[in-house]
């Protein structure tokens, strides 16, 4: 079975319409794929609750526990791998995780490590992305799915969807426009990488 750790800070929404395509598109048996647990830095993060009730076990490692970015990113590894029989999940997919990652992490993981960025890059790499997209007055914002390269928000493209801003927008109405094609776009990647694996 190939394995996939989700990583998650907060509402755990994409991770949530990861796990809901995959039941729905049956991975286990088309795929050879599971999700097989969802990790969080955040003890609160909402999203943990959500994978518990669809029975995928769920972790925190709570990054303020650590003296340096680099023994966390450690522990994280160590945590990751343990997900997976072989100690090598097939993906490790960052869904709103919201932390920035040492080279050692992204290195460790190269090839496997996807995130999806609330914004079409290279624009807008970083927070506050939707406020940022209004304010330059950008007609059109959307999502990217990537892989993790050292630099942050970079990293070849997989998937783009692009919607309309609105000119009654707000920095939270176009959020939830993106959001919605966030979850189309991140299982379906997912899923054309899994099954060319
Ligand atoms: C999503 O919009 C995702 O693109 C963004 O955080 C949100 C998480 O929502 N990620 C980043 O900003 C990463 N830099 P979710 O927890 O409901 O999936």
């Amino acid at each position: 079975m190939k394995n996939i750790v989700i990583l998650i800070s907060g509402g755990g929404s994409n991770m949530a319409a990861i796990v809901k395509t995959a039941q729905q598109q049956n991975w286990a048996d088309k795929l050879g794929a599971r999700v097989a647990a969802v990790l969080s830095n955040k003890a609160d993060a909402k999203g943990l609750a959500l994978a518990q009730a669809q029975g995928i076990p769920t972790a925190v490692l709570d990054h303020k526990n650590f003296e340096t970015r680099e023994a966390f990113d450690q522990a994280l590894m160590q945590l990751i791998d343990a997900q997976d029989p072989q100690g090598r999940p097939d993906l490790v997919v960052l869904a709103g995780f919201m932390r920035i990652l040492t080279l050692g992490f992204v290195d460790h993981y190269a090839g496997r490590l996807l995130n999806i960025h609330p914004s079409l890059l290279p624009a807008f790499t970083g927070l506050h992305t939707h406020r940022r997209a209004i304010e330059a007055g950008c007609k059109f914002a959307g999502a990217t799915v990537h892989q993790v390269t050292a630099e942050l928000d970079h990293g070849p493209i997989l998937a783009q969807a692009v919607v309309p801003v609105l000119p009654e927008d707000d920095e939270h109405t176009l959020a939830a426009r993106v959001l919605t094609q966030e979850h189309r776009i991140y299982p379906e990647v997912i899923a054309h990488l899994l099954s060319s694996k």
